[in-house]
């Protein structure tokens, strides 16, 4: 599509995501659900899943608000059985997915390698590898039943290689702000590449 100009942008992104559906993990709080919010500005069809439900009916109302029809789905992402609920609730609900934001992670404690309780490694291991496994296949297999979508990761370099001295998920280094400007940023591009991307 070449350089686009500021207005171009806005009209493509508001084009190419509305009436699309989105599915967000982790949709309750943090990135999720502002990206969620910023989707709903454009009237895409939110299906939000957390683990919280507090935090998931908030988000849900929230998105309402802006206009956009939005779901709760109450979810533990580490969990086969609850993801493949969350893919059918949703496409039962919506008829499709258009775009994932396989967002949701927890973060470790932060703690030094020999003071990590093997429960905290396992519990890390199950929501952000997992969980993150457990989304792509079965999204995956519903996007390519409609010919496609478009799928995103918040991620972090340190989430599994760590850093000197670290074992578990530091903590935060940029503003909320910063990183859903990056996560939405990369749904658009990808969007307006028209493109699967796994
Ligand atoms: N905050 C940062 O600086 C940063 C940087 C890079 C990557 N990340 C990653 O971005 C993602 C979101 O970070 P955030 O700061 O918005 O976190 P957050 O804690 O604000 O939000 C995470 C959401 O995921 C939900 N969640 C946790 N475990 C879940 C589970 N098992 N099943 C379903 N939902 C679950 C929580 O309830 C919460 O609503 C995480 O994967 C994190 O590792 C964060």
């Amino acid at each position: 599509m070449g350089i686009l100009t500021l207005s171009e942008k806005i009209y493509w992104g508001v084009f190419y995501m509305h009436r699309k559906t989105a599915v967000i993990t982790g949709g309750g709080s943090g990135f999720g659900r502002e990206v969620a919010l910023q989707l709903a500005k454009k009237g895409t069809n939110l299906s939000i899943v957390d683990i919280s439900e507090e935090n998931g009916e908030e988000a849900v109302r929230l998105c309402k608000e802006s206009g956009s029809d939005a779901i709760f789905i109450q979810a533990d992402v580490s969990k086969v059985e609850d993801v493949k609920r969350y893919v059918a609730q949703t496409v039962e609900y919506f008829g499709k997915i258009d775009l994932f934001f396989n967002n949701a992670g927890i973060s470790g404690s932060g703690v030094r390698t020999v003071e990590c309780s093997i429960e905290e490694f396992n519990a890390i291991v199950d929501v952000n590898l997992k969980g993150v496994f457990y989304g792509l296949k079965f999204v995956i297999s519903e996007m390519l039943k409609t010919g496609g979508g478009v799928m995103r990761r918040s991620n972090c370099k340190y989430c599994f290689t760590g850093r000197i001295g670290w074992n578990t998920y530091p903590g935060r280094i940029f503003s909320n702000k910063t990183c859903c400007y990056w996560a939405y940023k990369g749904y658009c591009r990808r969007v307006w590449k028209g493109k699967y991307q796994n």
